[in-house]
């Protein structure tokens, strides 16, 4: 039975380019839309800029425009990148649309009519200078209580401490500069509570929500929920709540609802039912495809919103990891922060898809874009073993027979073995296993070279009487290279394009790799896939440097004596009492809820010692692991929000990804004093 599915990735926000970080997702999503369509079902792929917030609210500002403006500019960008990386939307809308703010409205009136909306007056932070509230991510200043510099205005990553604004050291504005007063305002929630039951049933099914999302979910019950602030006050970006003068809905209320917008969009473009995808008792498929920081606004936040509006609710969330390049956090010091349009710049759109779904599991572990690997395995793969099939198999037919395929194959059974697969890849597909379907595949791209290395029909062409051979041998491996090239076809859409015009054959479903090719003229091979050239990976690391340092750098020509003056003197005997040691990390770990902090373990060589540092963005765990370094060992020990602090260990740098930690030379030996 054909199925009817909406499917849509998350939306990207309208304040700046699409990276590679970002490109996950879509490609994700992309071959997985793809592949739907290509086993026939009615598959619609929907997205949207995400253009509404105080972030885009003061980028326009700071560029002298109206937001208006700026968002056309940047979603223009937007899909042309998404184009450029063959996604194929079926459409691509904005939140900023007449039909999101449609939607949004009506599901707060329904919200509201069912006594799901409460309001309440809170004080918050406000900027006297710009007239308007902060979000906490907009106060900066120093922690109440360990003093630490530079800390946003809800909690210390350096101590755990939580606190309001107001009791921040030296808080200034992010946005002005200027010290934050306390105002009141009166604020719209919605009623999570109310939903709970519902909630922490339609999680607990493994077809809604993958197996560890669901862990994580738990744990957000066992806190409780609680109402969820859904207005923010003016001056901001987005659409007014309904009966207020200058209450706004916040950005992350009507992001979801643009999935519905953009799909409404569509339909009346193309004349279909709405109704039919979003109705309550619907039963076409709708699946969500998302990053895993935004599961809480997608595992709990919208089904509730869409419950407690009488609309469906999701089929299936499925959330995925980060990107990561040469096993490190993008950084744009190392050139690897890769914009979706410095890769286009230099390489083929196809290699990434390529790697990616190589790569690609169904859960939400982080995934690494290894550029030496990259090319390798393109290389190896793409080039070396899938085109290499159909270009030792084209030339014979097209010199020797006109372009014309055998009446038989050479080796039905082979032929068969791989049709054969068909069913088991399309349920890695399915299962968003892509790194196994694309496994199988090459296992059988394999055999289709072995079978052609076996046959040699360059040999056979040169003896006498062979003739028929060699064209049953050439028909059956263009056969094996058409029918992987079907299997691909969610990945690489343009390459199988390219070979479909090749074989002279219309566009393929999935299901006609199960009859073979045969008494059949095909066209001049032309080469389907060119080989990675690591020259351009470079340029292409250069470029992301280039585009990328200037803002990291800081405005002004300066040094670390400049930005930080030496100290005042100390005596010796000030320095004795630090008590510096030699430490081995035996162990690194994220931090659950900490943006700056890593765990470490760290063995001084008869006891071990569990330190909380800021440097998460500056190193993956598995690039410390085993390391030697120093730490100050005598610091009495901390309490902070995630454990017990017991010591610090060394590191210079400016913060952020720019923090180097100390490492000892050869020879040195965990618990070793440093002096
Ligand atoms: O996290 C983000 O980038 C958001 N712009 C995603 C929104 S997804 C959906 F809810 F709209
Ligand atoms: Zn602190």
């Amino acid at each position: 039975m054909t199925r009817k599915i909406l499917v849509t990735s998350a939306l990207p926000y309208a304040n700046g380019p699409i990276h590679l970080g970002h490109m996950v997702e879509y490609i994700q999503t992309d071959i997985w839309v793809r592949f739907q369509k290509l086993r026939g079902n009615e598959c619609y792929y929907v997205c949207a800029d995400d253009a509404h917030g105080t972030p885009i609210m003061l980028k326009a500002r700071q560029e002298g425009i109206e937001p208006e403006e700026l968002i056309e500019r940047i979603g223009a960008e937007h899909r042309e990148d998404f184009a450029d990386f063959h996604i194929g939307f079926d459409n691509y809308h904005s939140t900023h649309s007449e039909e999101n703010r449609y939607f949004c409205t009506l599901i707060y009136e329904r919200l509201k009519a069912a006594g799901h909306i409460e309001t309440r007056t809170i004080r918050q932070a406000f900027d006297p200078k710009m007239d308007m509230f902060l979000p906490d991510r907009y106060i900066k200043g120093e922690c109440p209580r360990c003093g630490a510099e530079d800390q946003y205005g809800d909690s210390c990553e350096a101590c755990g401490a939580t606190y309001t604004p107001a009791e921040l050291k030296n808080a200034v504005s992010v946005i002005s500069g200027e010290r934050p007063i306390e105002k009141d305002s009166l604020h719209y929630f919605v009623r999570l509570q109310d939903f709970e039951p519902m909630l922490k049933e339609w999680t607990s099914s493994p077809d809604h929500i993958q197996e560890e999302v669901a862990n994580k979910l738990a744990e957000w019950f066992e806190d409780g929920l609680r109402e969820w602030d859904i207005s923010r006050d003016a001056p901001y970006f987005g659409f007014r709540i309904p009966d207020t003068e200058d209450k706004y809905f916040y950005v992350w209320l009507d992001a979801p609802v643009g999935y519905m917008a953009s799909f409404k969009n569509l339909c009346d473009r193309e004349g279909l039912d709405f109704d039919e995808f979003w109705a309550a008792d619907s039963e076409a498929e709708l699946h969500h495809f998302i990053g895993k920081d935004i599961i809480y606004f997608h595992a709990l936040f919208w089904p509730a919103m869409l419950e407690g509006a009488g609309f469906r609710k999701p089929t299936q969330i499925n959330a995925h990891g980060f990107l990561t390049v040469n096993g490190q956090k993008m950084s744009k010091s190392r050139g690897t922060f890769i914009m979706a349009r410095s890769f286009l710049n230099h390489l083929n759109p196809e290699y990434l898809r390529y790697y990616l779904a190589a790569k690609l599991g169904g859960g939400v572990h982080d995934l690494d874009l290894n550029l030496d690997d990259f090319t390798a395995r393109v290389n190896s793969d793409l080039v070396g073993k899938l085109v290499n099939i159909a270009s030792r198999c084209a030339g014979f037919i097209s010199k020797r027979f006109g372009g014309q395929l055998a009446e038989q194959l050479d080796d039905p059974a082979l032929f068969h073995r791989v049709s054969g697969q068909s069913e088991t890849i399309a349920q890695l597909y399915e299962d968003r296993e892509y790194a196994r379907a694309v496994r199988e595949i090459m296992n059988l791209a394999d055999q289709a070279n072995q079978y052609i290395d076996e046959q040699k029909p360059w040999v056979l062409a040169k003896e006498e009487g062979q003739e028929a051979r060699v064209q049953a041998v050439c028909t059956q491996g263009l056969n094996l290279f058409r029918t992987l090239m079907i299997y691909l076809k969610p990945v690489l859409p343009k390459m199988a394009e390219a070979a479909e015009e090749f074989l002279r054959l219309p566009a393929q479903q999935w299901d006609d790799a199960q009859s073979p090719l045969l008494a059949h003229r095909i066209g001049p091979f032309t080469p389907l896939m060119t080989r990675v050239d690591p020259d351009k990976v470079q340029a292409m690391v250069e470029e992301s440097k280039q585009t990328l340092a200037p803002a990291a750098a800081p405005a002004v020509a300066e040094g670390p004596l400049q930005r930080e003056p030496i100290a005042e003197p100390i005596g010796i005997g000030d320095f004795a009492k630090l008590d510096l040691r030699i430490a081995r990390i035996a162990e690194a770990a994220h931090v659950e809820g900490a943006d700056k902090l890593l765990r470490l373990t760290l063995d001084l060589g008869g006891e071990t010692r569990n330190v909380f540092a800021g440097i998460k963005k500056a190193y993956q765990p598995e690039e410390l692991q085993g390391k030697l370094t120093v730490m100050v060992a005598n610091l009495q020990p901390r309490k902070m929000k995630f454990g017990v602090s017991e010591g610090m260990v060394l590191a210079a740098g400016p913060g952020g990804e720019d923090l180097w930690i100390l490492e000892p030379h050869e020879g040195a030996q965990p618990g070793m004093r440093v002096k």
